[in-house]
């Protein structure tokens, strides 16, 4: 007879421990290595940034297109981060007397998030060397964080997750096989995917752990939590798709008729919406999770929400 033995969760926090030493890396030493971004190569893969669908554009407005969308790529992770990291060492602390694996687990977890923020803040800076003046990424991570933490902790895990989850698609089946990005982009999302790899086992033990201790009443509660942080992501998107159409608009080079200007505005918010949100909600990890945790009306009532945002 076939035994199937779960590890139990000290052995997954020890292996999370592990994987965290074994993929350690430094900003400078590992990833930026002295080189500094250009304006020849894209930066957003077409899988992210949708670009292909805009066939009004030339292969030069493309590119900057890709170029823009990655600045507020880099720009987004940083922003969600913050709240991320007061999340997790939030409930980190509960481990406290506990488990150390956990804990310390929960510690390399918070010091990662802690360096991708300040990774997310030098290629911000960076970029703004290569490109034109006049980009804006105006969202405070404090602000946003204040409102997020606002929300009760199974929402905020569940969008943590789902986050966490789409890093890995991201890269593996856009960022990876492309052959035309920028080798700086592309090695500043490999090692930041290096780590989430592992904060995703992190963020589903902890959902199942807080998720057990609700009663129906609270997790329905919970639910419209979440679907109130994925409006109030949407909004963020609307707000950077406007600004990043304007700033494309201004820096491609020849009069942008109103009409396009208002398609390259849809098209970009097309992108934002694909990358934030519905990459993550329809990965099969993420729904499988969820729809473990929740019922067939709660589901639903989450689904119709989303399809609000089409
Ligand atoms: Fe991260
Ligand atoms: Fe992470």
């Amino acid at each position: 007879m076939n035994m199937v033995v779960q590890p139990s969760d000290t052995d997954k926090y020890v292996r999370a421990i592990n994987a965290s030493k074994s993929v350690h890396w430094e900003i400078d030493r590992d990833v930026i290595r002295g080189r500094r971004f250009d304006l020849s190569k894209k930066y957003l893969p077409d899988g992210l940034s949708l670009v292909s669908e805009m066939t009004t554009l030339s292969a030069a407005e493309r590119r900057l297109v890709s170029q823009i969308q990655g600045r507020t790529y880099a720009n987004m992770f940083g922003l969600v981060e913050r709240f991320i990291t007061a999340k997790l060492l939030e409930v980190g602390r509960e481990h406290s007397l506990g488990d150390q694996n956990a804990l310390e687990a929960f510690v390399r977890f918070s010091d990662e998030e802690l360096k991708h923020q300040t990774l997310f803040r030098r290629i911000d800076a960076m970029m703004g060397e290569a490109m034109p003046s006049g980009y804006r990424f105006d969202v405070q991570p404090d602000m946003v964080a204040r409102a997020v933490l606002s929300k009760s902790t199974w929402a905020v895990l569940v969008l943590t997750l789902h986050i966490e989850l789409f890093v890995q698609n991201h890269y593996r089946q856009s960022i990876e096989p492309d052959g035309e990005l920028s080798e700086l982009f592309k090695d500043v999302f490999l090692y930041h995917w290096k780590d989430e790899c592992q904060h995703v086992v992190l963020d589903e033990m902890e959902i199942a752990r807080h998720n057990a201790t609700l009663t129906e009443k609270e997790r329905d509660v919970a639910v419209d939590d979440f679907i109130a942080l994925a409006a109030a992501v949407d909004g963020i998107l609307q707000a950077q798709a406007t600004s990043d159409a304007m700033y494309f608009v201004a820096n491609c080079g020849r009069a942008v008729p109103f009409d396009e200007c208002e398609q390259v505005r849809q098209q970009i918010l097309r992108a934002y919406r694909w990358q934030y949100i519905f990459s993550g909600a329809t990965h099969p990890r993420f729904r499988a999770i969820l729809g473990a945790m929740i019922t067939g009306v709660q589901t639903k009532r989450i689904e119709a929400a989303l399809a609000t945002l089409n």
